[in-house]
């Protein structure tokens, strides 16, 4: 028997849920185009002001507009019938360096649905996907997805919850940074400590050539060095910090390092994994 109460209750559940993947290609014209950048910088505005202010189309603008407004993504005055986009959702949407932008989850949820061919066509053996078989903009959606909690969180918390190891990276220090993907937190780290060195490492080929282009938009070449290795067998030795950072779910890699390096001290955190010496 089919209970009506529970019927509508999961339909309205499933109408919100495809509400929401409706969105994540009409969020990521509003970033591609600008538009939230523009708002975030002008303020309110009338459709025809932000189609000035962004180069589009008035009559497209009024339909994404209106989606987003309905969206509670931006705000719509009846008033003066403008549209705004409100200081907390600037921090989702516009805000590259705040702890909650969350671009590159929308770019994420674009390449779950680019990648539904190859993870269909796994399941009957039960294979895998290697990594490097994933459409380009994947790479750049997992390092534009973590890259604010590094830049929030990275050199003022994580670091500081292993003893000794600032004041280590301030005098000097040896750092590798296995699983580094496009570098964001190997060049933060570079930039944070310039008497250390840093050498990330990534089984990846076109993630190490982003990580350089990055080190070197930043400034870092100076104190940085990104090179084709796995977690098995990476060729420098005597680090002094280890990092591994969200790739923990790359088991195989994380049992490969610490059966790689003497270890002294490992702190674990929900972001990744760092392993330290006392000496
Ligand atoms: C989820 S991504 C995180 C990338 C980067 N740490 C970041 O936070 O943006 C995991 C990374 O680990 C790398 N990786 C996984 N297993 C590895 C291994 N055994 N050796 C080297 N790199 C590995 C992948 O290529 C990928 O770049």
């Amino acid at each position: 028997m089919v209970d009506d109460a529970k019927l509508h209750q999961f339909m309205g559940q499933m109408l919100s849920d495809l509400g929401g993947a409706a969105s994540v290609a009409l969020v990521r014209i509003g970033d591609a185009l600008g538009l939230y950048k523009a708002l975030h910088k002008h303020g309110p505005m009338i459709v025809g002001e932000l189609a000035a202010a962004a180069g589009v189309s008035e009559r497209y603008l009024r339909e994404w507009l209106s989606h987003q407004a309905a969206s509670n993504y931006l705000s719509y005055d009846a008033a003066t019938q403008k549209f705004a986009l409100p200081p907390e959702q600037a921090m989702v949407f516009a805000i590259e360096d705040s702890p909650v932008y969350m671009m590159g989850a929308f770019d994420l949820m674009t390449w779950m649905t680019e990648s539904k061919d190859q993870v269909q066509a796994v399941f009957p053996t039960g294979g895998g996907v290697p990594w490097s078989d994933h459409t380009s903009c994947f790479f750049c959606a997992v390092a534009r997805f973590f890259r604010p909690g590094y830049h929030n969180n990275l050199v003022s918390n994580w670091l500081p919850a292993l003893d000794g190891v600032i004041e280590k990276l301030q005098r000097g220090a040896k750092v590798a940074d296995v699983g580094c993907g496009h570098g964001w937190s190997t060049v933060l780290m570079a930039k944070a400590f310039p008497n250390s060195q840093f050498i990330g490492y990534d089984f990846h080929p076109s993630s190490i050539e982003h990580a350089r282009t990055h080190a070197r938009e930043q400034g870092v070449t100076g104190n940085t060095q990104f090179e084709v290795g796995t977690a098995k067998d990476y060729p420098e030795r005597d680090f002094d910090l280890v990092a591994f950072w969200n790739a923990r779910n790359h088991r195989a890699a994380k049992i490969d390092i610490l059966a790689h390096e003497r270890i002294d001290a490992v702190f674990e955190h929900r972001h990744g994994m760092l392993v330290h010496w006392a000496n």
